[in-house]
């Protein structure tokens, strides 16, 4: 089945430096390795959704520099034609990776803070109700993206990372989907722990469904149906990681498209944390991501070889 999907979305160009340890303050560090490579929450998570199988649609804004993002968008199978350009430097990613692939990030917007209404409107002309729109929060105007495509009737999903103060004017109660981990739960709700975070979510917004990702220890979700809600925890599939960049991204990409398709909830989770299991034992963003080929190969590999498969 098709599906279709809007995806307002950052593109970065990754500045990525292979580190023993992650720079102190005060301290200067000589890298191993520095690449540079395509990136960006919107971008990497579209190309995700791309290659698990859904249609989708970027609208972003390609700044100086940028034009290897569009390229790789095509290529990838996502339709660029509510793309902009805009004459500002691309944004861009500064992105530490240390010996056991964990990363620290340093963003800077350019590009991605140049989104305009005229650009929404026209965006979003083309999308009626039902069709799934996606957000993060590396753009300018997402509260108003979100006034606009509720009013069109579609299912907007929120990863609302970065976290900042800008999201105090966001409706989440026009949301479908708030995907966060649990550092973002912990901001939005003041909660540690997921199943309290859960409760806080549910009693304000009574509507929304909620996925928290919790890195090695895997992810739960809560989905509102009509009659009531459902509730599901999925393991993270143990690898041994070389870079965890866009893991997130990938989990994203393939719940909805999961989710788009009519599976079950604990099927799409599966299916998600391995997508995002197979990103982590490679390096790199949006090259990480595996099609869903690799994927289904992976799932049957791995039903009873997980650590041979991923190890
Ligand atoms: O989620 C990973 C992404 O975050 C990187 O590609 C980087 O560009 C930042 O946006």
């Amino acid at each position: 089945m098709v599906m279709k999907v809007l995806n307002f979305g950052s593109m970065n160009l990754d500045y990525v430096y292979q580190v023993d340890h992650f720079v102190q303050e005060g301290e200067t560090l000589s890298a191993l390795s520095q690449t540079v490579k395509a990136g960006g929450k919107g971008l990497n998570q579209s190309i995700a959704l791309a290659r698990a199988g859904a249609e989708v649609w970027h609208a972003g804004c390609v700044g100086q520099g940028g034009a290897m993002l569009r390229e790789l968008l095509r290529e990838s199978g996502v339709h660029d034609d509510y793309l902009c350009s805009v004459d500002t430097l691309q944004g861009n990613a500064m992105i530490q990776v240390n010996r056991t692939g964990e990363n620290c990030i340093l963003l800077f917007g350019g590009s991605n803070q140049c989104m305009t209404e005229t650009q929404i409107d026209e965006a979003l002309s083309h999308f009626s109700a039902g069709d799934w729109l996606v957000l993060q929060n590396e753009i300018n105007l997402v509260p108003l993206m979100i006034e606009k495509a509720s009013a069109r009737g579609m299912r907007i999903v929120l990863n609302p990372s970065p976290y900042n103060d800008r999201l105090a004017e966001a409706d989440f109660g026009k949301l479908s989907w708030i995907f966060v981990n649990e550092i973002e739960a912990e901001q939005l709700t003041g909660c540690k722990d997921p199943a309290a975070a859960w409760q806080m979510i549910h009693v304000r917004w009574p509507k929304l469904s909620l996925l928290i990702t919790l890195g090695s220890a895997g992810c739960m979700a809560w989905l509102v149906t009509e009659n009531g809600v459902l509730s599901a925890a999925q393991p993270a599939f143990p690898v041994k990681a070389v870079d965890t960049t866009a893991a997130g991204d990938t989990f994203t990409g393939y719940f909805i498209t999961c989710l788009m398709e009519g599976m079950q909830l604990q099927e799409s989770l599966r299916l998600a944390a391995r997508a995002s299991a197979f990103a982590v034992t490679r390096a790199g963003a949006a090259e990480s991501i595996p099609t869903r080929g690799e994927v289904e190969q992976e799932r049957d590999c791995i039903q009873g070889r997980e650590s041979f498969c991923f190890g």
